[in-house]
């Protein structure tokens, strides 16, 4: 797949995906997002593929937001089809993933590009990344899964202030909310997230995806988190990998998970 606007390559069972805009700090616009999708619909097919890790190209930016030049004159029903097939497309997707996806946040994480970072599995700062949603001081609100996901990982009231104010939270402040796991200098980002991803890959990738959809199960007013945890349960009761981990276990030796 040829791309104009993200980095892709692969590493035995590791995807790195790189949103390459440097000059616009990265922002999403409509191409990029539209390669973001082929990208992770491909990954999710793809067999190999255990972990993917996200990040923004350069030493300032993750994703400095959607694209603003992009949207500017457009009337409620684009907006609403651009919030809709936006989450519906790449957001909603990656949460959904049941191969897991890392965010190596390596600097400003603004509107969409904190959103498409809440949207995966969990995230990774340095140093000197910057969090936010500051889409109410350009008179709109966040539409790609923002009012929800924020208030999911850090609680309304902070979530509150931060939406009402569009103000930034530096890596530390982020660290000590809980919207991020780790913070570490740029130079240790990837290597500490490649390091994540290398213990993720020795597990059963069959499980991991029926824990990744019974967690977010919990999340989703439709639906029964208890429920659903009690289905993915008992479908790992049928995997070659619940044999081979089991088996492997009794037999004092170190599981090599088929991935079925
Ligand atoms: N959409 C489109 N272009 C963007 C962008 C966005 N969200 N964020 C940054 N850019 C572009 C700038 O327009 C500029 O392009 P130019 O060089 O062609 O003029 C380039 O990226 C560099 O940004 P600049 O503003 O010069 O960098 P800075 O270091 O002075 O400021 C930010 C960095 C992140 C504080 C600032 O770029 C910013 O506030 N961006 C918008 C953030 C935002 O509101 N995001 C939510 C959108 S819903």
């Amino acid at each position: 797949m040829d791309f104009n606007t993200i980095l892709v390559e692969k590493d035995q069972f590791l995807a790195e995906v790189t949103i390459n805009r440097p000059t616009k700090l990265n922002a999403l616009n409509k191409e990029t997002i539209k390669e973001l999708q082929q990208v992770f619909k491909a990954l999710e097919k793809d067999k190999k593929t255990k972990v993917v890790i996200l990040t923004g190209s350069g030493e300032k930016a993750f994703v400095a937001g959607a694209d603003i030049s992009e949207f500017a004159n457009f009337s409620v029903k684009k907006g609403e089809a651009l919030a809709e097939k936006g989450q519906e497309l790449l957001f909603n997707f990656i949460e959904n993933m049941k191969t897991p996806v890392i965010a190596a946040v390596n600097g400003f994480a603004l509107g969409g590009g904190l959103e498409l970072a809440m949207a995966c599995h969990f995230r990774v700062a340095s140093d000197n990344a910057k969090m936010g949603l500051p889409e109410v001081s350009l008179g709109v609100i966040p539409g790609y899964g923002g009012t929800q996901r924020l208030p999911q990982l850090i609680g309304k009231g902070r979530s509150m202030e931060l939406i009402m104010t569009a103000g930034m939270i530096d890596a530390p402040k982020a660290l000590s909310y809980g919207l991020v796991n780790y913070v570490v200098t740029q130079e240790e980002l990837l290597p500490l997230c490649r390091k994540i991803a290398g213990r993720i890959i020795n597990n059963s990738s069959v499980a991991i995806g029926q824990a990744i959809k019974a967690v977010n199960a919990g999340f989703n007013t439709t639906l029964d988190g208890y429920a659903t945890e009690i289905k993915a349960f008992g479908k790992c009761f049928g995997t070659a990998d619940f044999r081979e981990g089991t088996t492997a276990f009794l037999e004092k030796r170190k599981a090599n998970f088929p991935g079925k």
